[in-house]
């Protein structure tokens, strides 16, 4: 398993490419804006996108969508519970700010468990809400991409419509801190972790 990222929006979020070296096809996790910026990053490796994925369905993770389905006809793919939320992408000053564009409805729904195929690589789905009742977090091999739900240093906001904060604690303690100490966490904003840095460190969960 391989992957690339590229920060997009004036929120910062981190748009990854996951992607199998041998065949080069890739997922593209939560493009959040600034599609011109993800598309060249996918033209410049030479990658073959077979699957758009949001994390969850906050704006900033979801804003390029429909230019992403523009350019490339692969399934988008939410949690359920999020779901709701790819419809309402345009009904904030948020959005506006960013620049994002109305979400296509998705294709797949995401569940705990579900096995994501790339080429030869495979994404694992956890359910990790909180942030918001649809997060997930994708496992890779030692690769864990946390969404908002576990930041370096930090967790996702718990004050949006849906969070909670028992229920994003509860899911840190039980499903990622519970990961090997090696897991590199990329987070959905700022920089990558471990497992081990945050166990022991990440102030809001001790
Ligand atoms: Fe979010």
């Amino acid at each position: 398993m391989k992957y690339d990222s590229v920060i997009v929006g004036a929120l910062e979020t981190n748009c990854y490419l996951v992607y199998c070296q041998k065949t080069l096809e890739c997922a593209i996790i939560d493009p959040g804006a600034e599609p011109e910026k993800i598309l060249r990053l996918i033209a410049h490796k030479g990658l073959k996108p077979v699957v758009l994925i949001n994390t969850h369905g906050h704006v900033d993770h979801v804003g390029a969508n429909r230019d992403i389905k523009d350019r490339f006809d692969i399934p988008l793919c939410i949690h359920r519970a999020d779901s709701p939320m790819l419809e309402s992408v345009l009904q904030s000053e948020l959005s506006f700010f960013l620049g994002a564009k109305e979400s296509p409805p998705p294709d797949k729904f995401l569940e705990e468990g579900d096995e994501i195929q790339i080429g030869n690589i495979s994404l694992s789905v956890i359910h990790t809400p909180g942030h918001s009742p649809g997060s997930v977090s994708l496992l890779s091999d030692a690769v864990l991409f946390s969404g908002d739900t576990l930041f370096y240093g930090g967790v996702g906001r718990t004050d949006l419509p849906g969070g909670s904060w028992v229920e994003l604690e509860r899911v840190i303690r039980e499903k990622i801190f519970t990961l090997p100490e090696d897991t590199v966490v990329l987070p959905g904003h700022g920089p990558t972790t471990t497992i081990s840095q945050e166990t022991k460190f990440n102030p809001f969960i001790q």
